[in-house]
């Protein structure tokens, strides 16, 4: 349940006074008889059901290190906020070395809130404060097994299932409303001590967006943020659709994205599609890479690389929207710790390169 990550894998790490290390879980709700699309989704994506609540409707999907809950308690917090917010997700939950009735003591202490809706309908008995968009941020011991008090393990089930090869959660995305990114990053700064690690400024052709990469002094609890004063921006889109601000995008890792991509798609996943015309540049925009570009191209698998030494590469894909308007992507980082940033002005261009062949530029 604690799978840590690719011990290869480069991160950047400092003063971690709470001693995050990871995250433990997303948890997902939808509306009253939607339950069984947030099932079928998390089996597509190669999960597996590995615990039952003992009393209340909730499930536990897994995938090495990845946890998914589904809630479907009809009185609860969970059905609450997907009356609001229709399919979503109502909680995520962080690990902490430190006990974390301290963290909370010192998150409330620092200007963290409360839970005050429901707050004994949390999917975990652990401490909760209020995370974006008002969704519960559960802090979760790293030490035993958080789950044994209140769930029961589904017999037959492998308890620690391989499904595709997404290993952990890479990072968990926000969109908020424009105006916000201050007061969120501060909150990750002040509550958790995040650092800013990235900062960008994303121009398409019409529309743009600013997101700002807050990283965990463990170096694996990663939230980028974003904002756009774009009314027509995709995260206004997600806004309007959500009814609030809240997670954009949930990245697992995996050690084979080609494996894992190929496994889903044959499984029924949908992923967005890239123009051709993306894959006929790979070679000149980062040379000597090494990756299999007929096998890219097939998958529609992006590749990044750093802009230094163009030899710290990143693979990522991105799925349709699968949750409301939220959606994952599935990254495999090979010494990068970006989030794809070069893969937007790439995707860019390739669509217009699209336009000029179809002689619409
Ligand atoms: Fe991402």
């Amino acid at each position: 349940m604690n799978a840590q990550p690719n011990p290869g894998m480069q991160v950047t790490t400092f003063e971690n006074p709470m001693g995050i290390d990871g995250f433990e879980f997303v948890e997902f709700a939808a509306p009253a008889g939607r339950a069984p699309e947030l099932h079928a989704l998390f089996k597509r994506m190669g999960f597996s059901a590995v615990l039952k609540h003992k009393t209340r409707a909730i499930t536990v999907y897994r995938q090495n290190g990845v946890n998914l809950l589904v809630n479907e308690d009809p009185d609860s917090f969970a059905a609450d906020f997907a009356a609001k917010h229709g399919p979503s997700a109502c909680g995520f939950a962080i690990r902490f070395s430190r006990p974390v009735a301290d963290v909370e003591a010192a998150v409330l202490a620092n200007g963290g809130e409360a839970v005050t809706h429901k707050p004994d309908s949390r999917a975990l008995e652990v401490p909760v404060v209020k995370g974006i968009g008002d969704c519960m941020l559960y802090l979760v011991p790293r030490a035993g097994d958080a789950y044994a008090a209140d769930y029961a393990p589904i017999p037959g089930a492998d308890p620690n299932p391989k499904g595709y090869g997404l290993t952990f959660i890479d990072h968990l995305t926000h969109n908020l409303h424009f105006g916000n990114m201050q007061q969120w990053s501060d909150y990750y700064e002040k509550l958790f001590n995040f650092r800013e690690i990235r900062y960008f400024d994303i121009k398409g052709a019409k529309t743009g967006l600013v997101s700002k990469a807050m990283t965990a002094p463990d170096g694996i609890v990663r939230i980028p943020l974003n904002e756009s004063n774009d009314p027509k921006s995709q995260i206004n889109e997600y806004l309007d659709a959500y009814h609030g601000e809240g997670i954009q995008h949930i990245a697992c890792f995996t050690d084979d994205i080609y494996a894992t991509v190929e496994a889903m798609r044959a499984a029924g996943v949908e992923f967005l599609d890239t123009p051709d015309t993306y894959f006929e540049v790979v070679d000149l925009r980062i040379p000597n890479h090494g990756e299999d570009v007929p096998r890219l191209a097939r998958n529609k698998i992006l590749i990044d690389a750093d802009q230094e030494t163009k030899k710290r590469l990143l693979l990522q894909i991105f799925t349709q929207n699968a949750i409301g308007p939220i959606f994952f992507e599935i990254i495999q980082r090979k010494g990068n710790e970006g989030f794809g940033e070069g893969n937007f002005q790439a995707l860019f261009e390739s669509i217009e390169r699209d336009q000029i062949k179809r002689g619409v530029l």
